[in-house]
């Protein structure tokens, strides 16, 4: 007899998806529903009828060649940039549009490519800027406790201002200070990017805790391998468009994927 419970994969985990067709939307506890979204620069479209589905505590990586409009999509999560079309949604609540202040406020966090932090503030003050969005005060110190729990190192450097820490850790400092704000769901833009080989193993090693602690990420990364590795499903963008989909270990194991973006 069959299930009635929705299953939040495909069928078939090994199954690959080609083309604009989200084969999971709709489906289960969907935190972020994009659907069909257009995004442009000016003139210039870049993105195609994007569809992306993000479940509650799902990784969701997007991988995919420089230029093929990975941050865009994030950009239009974010609000940094307007929709041209399709819809966004937060928990049921349309977010397309919205600006970025208010987005926050519904409990969305972004990490933004190239690590951006405070230069001239100190790691503390860095973590309290994060928590703009927190209405009550007192939660500040057990955010903040939290966020030292996961990265000890932020915990020792906490005085410290964040110009001069090391790339891996204002790379932390930066993810921290998105959890400050008591995020549903977080989306990261080349978190190991530029990083030596150790704190990339380190930014991996931290969003999986984060994912076992439950957070829901929405993840673009230029080290397919790694992201896919950690991720429950994936989505290759080409030229701002959907291109493949499926479980991370689908987009893994497939000959096309690995040959275009996983070198091999
Ligand atoms: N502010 C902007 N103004 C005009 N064009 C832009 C702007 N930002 C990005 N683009 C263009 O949009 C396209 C998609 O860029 P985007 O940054 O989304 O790609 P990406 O997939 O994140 O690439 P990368 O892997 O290099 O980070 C590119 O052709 C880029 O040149
Ligand atoms: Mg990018």
């Amino acid at each position: 007899m069959a299930s009635e419970q929705p299953t939040l994969a495909p069928p078939d985990p090994m199954t690959l998806w080609e083309g604009g067709e989200d084969p999971v939307a709709g489906q289960g506890d969907a935190l972020l529903r994009v659907r069909d979204l257009d995004a442009a620069y000016g003139k210039v479209q870049i993105l195609h009828d994007v569809s992306i589905t993000v479940h509650r505590a799902e990784v969701v990586s997007i991988i995919g060649p420089n230029g093929a409009g990975k941050s865009t999509v994030l950009k239009s999560v974010i609000g940094l940039l307007k929709p041209r079309a399709g819809e966004i949604d937060l928990a049921g609540m349309p977010i397309g549009g919205l600006r970025p202040d208010q987005i926050v406020r519904h409990g969305l966090g972004y990490v933004p490519q190239g690590r951006i932090v405070f230069r001239e503030m100190t790691v503390v003050e860095n973590l309290e800027m994060g928590a703009y969005s927190v209405k009550d005060k007192s939660r500040l110190r057990p955010l903040m406790d939290d966020v030292f729990a996961i990265f000890p190192r932020l915990a020792e450097r906490r005085r410290q201002m964040a110009g001069t820490m090391s790339g891996g850790e204002q790379q932390m400092l930066a993810m921290g200070r998105a959890l400050m704000g008591e995020p549903r769901l977080i989306l990261m833009d080349e978190p190991s990017l530029g990083l030596a080989p150790r704190f990339v193993e380190q930014v991996f090693e931290r969003i999986g805790e984060l994912k076992r602690a439950g957070m829901t990420m929405l993840i673009v990364e230029q080290n397919a391998v790694k992201a896919l590795s950690i991720s429950d499903r994936g989505y290759v963008l080409e030229l701002g468009r959907n291109r493949f989909t499926g479980s991370g270990a689908a987009l893994l194991a497939d000959p096309r994927v690995r040959r275009l973006y996983l070198g091999g």
